[in-house]
């Protein structure tokens, strides 16, 4: 089966990023990730500056910021057949503006992980990601190489915003700014949970089951 447009919601941590990359490449679609999106900006501009004050914050980045670079996402011919969509919308008025982008063709399916607060800290505080190809790793679940990510070589790095303190406030922001998107993307009849806290194998078998195509 090819083509998906889908939509991963959850908590910082949940695993959205690890079963985009497997869900894109069973779909034969990019994945799209707000966070490194945002990440690889440089910060030359008063807006581009902005942003990554917040990403270093564990803060959003203002909505009007993160629709413009999904909108020009978006336009590239790649995401013909679809996308999966890791980390947007995080707001209400974000789903709107996906909803108007996307018109007619909507979406397929939103899954939303949830995971207990205590696995979130565990997998954040032992990521660790390449600091050339951003390859991501976790000191126990998911190690590289002892001299280096299993790509390139080049040396692991620990993400700024994976302190302890940077971790809870997004948990916080989470609860209050996302969260809401649960009920709004239910009350749409795309919105299905799907429990994330065993291993990265179990949960992406229990997440395609969740996948349900939306009539064509
Ligand atoms: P973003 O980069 O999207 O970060 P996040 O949502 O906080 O999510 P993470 O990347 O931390 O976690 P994840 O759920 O992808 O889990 P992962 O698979 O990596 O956003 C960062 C910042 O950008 C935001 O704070 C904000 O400032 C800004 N931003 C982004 N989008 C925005 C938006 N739409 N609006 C406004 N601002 C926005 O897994 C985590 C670790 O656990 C890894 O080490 C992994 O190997 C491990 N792991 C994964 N699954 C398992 C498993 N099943 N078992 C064991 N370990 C696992």
């Amino acid at each position: 089966m090819l083509g998906m447009r889908l939509v991963l919601l959850g908590p910082p941590g949940s695993g959205k990023g690890t079963q985009a990359d497997l869900l894109a490449r069973k779909f034969g679609v990019p994945q799209i990730s707000t966070g490194v999106l945002l990440r690889s900006q440089s910060a030359d501009t008063p807006l581009s500056a902005a942003a990554q004050r917040h990403l270093a914050a564990g803060t959003l980045v203002p909505d009007e910021i993160v629709v413009g670079v999904v909108a020009e996402r978006l336009a590239r011919p790649d995401t013909a057949a679809g996308f999966v969509l890791d980390g947007f919308p995080r707001t209400v008025p974000q789903a709107e503006a996906l909803t108007e982008l996307l018109g007619s063709a909507g979406l397929d399916c939103v899954l939303e992980f949830t995971v207990p607060p205590d696995e979130i800290v565990r997998r954040l505080s032992g990521r660790r990601e390449c600091g050339a190809c951003r390859r991501s790793y976790h000191l126990e679940f998911n190690p590289a190489r002892a001299d280096g990510c299993d790509d390139c070589g080049s040396e692991l790095v620990q993400r700024a915003d994976d302190q302890p303190a940077t971790i809870a406030e997004r948990l916080k922001v989470y609860a209050s700014e996302t969260l809401p998107l649960v009920v709004y993307f239910r009350a749409a009849g795309l919105l299905t949970t799907v429990p994330a806290n065993g291993s990265v194998d179990s949960v992406f078998v229990q997440t395609l089951a969740a996948v349900r195509p939306a009539p064509r």
